[in-house]
């Protein structure tokens, strides 16, 4: 995927129609709720770094993004 310089990871993701990218134990979606660090809701992992908040990372060439079960 590509973004914009500055852009956060999910804001990459978001612009590239990911809305959800993680499951709750009962199979709900979650992606970004409040954008502002607060919510954790959009952990993810990052270059093989786990709970990530998605919404507070800027994304940066090559970065290897995954989750533990992609919604
Ligand atoms: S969306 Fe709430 S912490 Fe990232």
């Amino acid at each position: 995927m590509s973004g914009l310089r500055g852009q956060t990871v999910a804001g990459v993701l978001m612009g590239a129609g990911r809305l959800a990218w993680r499951t709750t134990p009962n199979g709900r979606p979650r992606g970004v709720f409040c954008g502002i660090g607060v919510c954790h809701d959009c952990l993810l992992t990052v270059n093989g770094l786990a709970d990530v908040r998605a919404c507070q990372r800027q994304a940066a060439d090559g970065d290897v993004i995954s989750t533990k079960d992609p919604a």
